[in-house]
């Protein structure tokens, strides 16, 4: 809280230096409290001017996530408004779930800037280091039947895509599900869980997680020609802050969107970024293998393939190979 408010000050004092004397009077602190905070502020990477006879002075802030420096940035009327920030914690699609559970609004969000047990869809890891990406959950309350809920997985899937394509100017494609992709890499997963009754949706977390920071050689062996980050893509290295904020702004848009116009508007966007029909995929369902052709997505989401024998089968879950 010290801190959140030590940096108040001096960002209202961003031209000229601000007396510790000053602060310890606002904050009702002693001097040597504050000098305490502002060192603690140093080893989080706020580069903060000290001059024994003027004060304190901001000068550079670090690409961190904390609501304090999300906030000024925000330019979302709900979306992420209340914002739970984690220096590290085990999942936060984990941790959105429990505070919904006790009540948490629509639009909360949780964020951290690293991830102990990142989870990916059908039991997979996501691998979150500290300070490069972005994992966050998001908290939404839509008055759906829990048969559309894979609906919102679409909404979210393009509000990603066209984040990473409005941000970068590069072009993502979507894998169905919801694999978010660049140069045929994937560079952002979303995983999407829901608490429902038979008819009725309490909460839906939507978790996203993106690549954007890491370099070429930190994915695993195993990952590596599959994966990849904005970074890697656009050869700059991405601000996580200004990302987040129009991240945020596309889920809020899209949203929007899905609730007013329904299903329609977000299927187009979905299939415009995705590209599916006529693609020959495999497809890996509950433990099945079945190849085929891709017809389209279904009204809910569901992969629609036609397999040789020249049947359709519908596909509500799984993995998409392009073959
Ligand atoms: C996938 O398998 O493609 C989905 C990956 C989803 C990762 C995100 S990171 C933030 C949120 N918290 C998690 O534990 N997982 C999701």
């Amino acid at each position: 809280m010290m801190d959140e408010e030590i940096l108040r000050l001096l960002r209202e004092h961003l031209s000229d230096f601000l007396s510790g004397e000053e602060i310890s009077r606002r904050l009702k602190v002693t001097r040597t409290a504050v000098w305490k905070r502002v060192n603690h502020l140093r080893t989080l990477g706020y580069e903060i001017k000290a001059s024994t006879r003027s004060g304190y002075r901001l000068i550079r802030s670090p690409d961190i996530l904390t609501p304090s420096e999300i906030k000024p940035l925000l330019t979302t009327k709900w979306m992420g408004r209340t914002i739970h920030y984690f220096h590290a914690i085990d999942s936060t699609n984990s941790k959105a779930y429990q505070l919904a559970l006790q009540g948490a609004e629509e639009g909360e969000v949780v964020i951290a800037e690293s991830q102990m047990k990142g989870r990916g869809r059908l039991g997979r890891h996501w691998f979150s280091p500290p300070f490069l990406n972005l994992y966050l959950s998001v908290i939404l309350r839509p008055k759906i039947p829990p048969y559309l809920a894979s609906l919102i997985t679409l909404m979210a899937a393009v509000a990603t895509a066209d984040a990473i394509q409005k941000y970068s100017g590069l072009l993502p494609m979507i894998k169905w599900p919801n694999d978010i992709l660049l140069g045929g890499r994937k560079v952002a997963g979303l995983l999407n869980e829901i608490h429902s009754e038979m008819d009725r949706i309490h909460f839906v977390i939507l978790g996203i997680g993106v690549n954007l920071n890491m370099d070429g050689k930190m994915f695993s062996k195993e990952i590596r020609d599959v994966a990849t980050s904005l970074k890697r893509e656009r050869g700059q290295t991405i601000s996580r802050k200004t990302f987040l904020q129009s991240l945020l702004e596309e889920l809020e848009r899209w949203y929007a969107i899905f609730l007013k116009e329904g299903s329609a508007t977000v299927l187009e966007a979905w299939r415009e970024r995705a590209k599916i029909k006529g693609k020959r995929v495999k497809v890996t369902s509950f433990g099945e293998t079945l190849s085929g052709v891709a017809v389209d997505v279904d009204s809910d989401g569901a992969l629609i393939l036609e397999t040789k024998d020249g049947r359709q089968k519908r596909i509500v879950a799984g993995d998409v190979v392009y073959k």
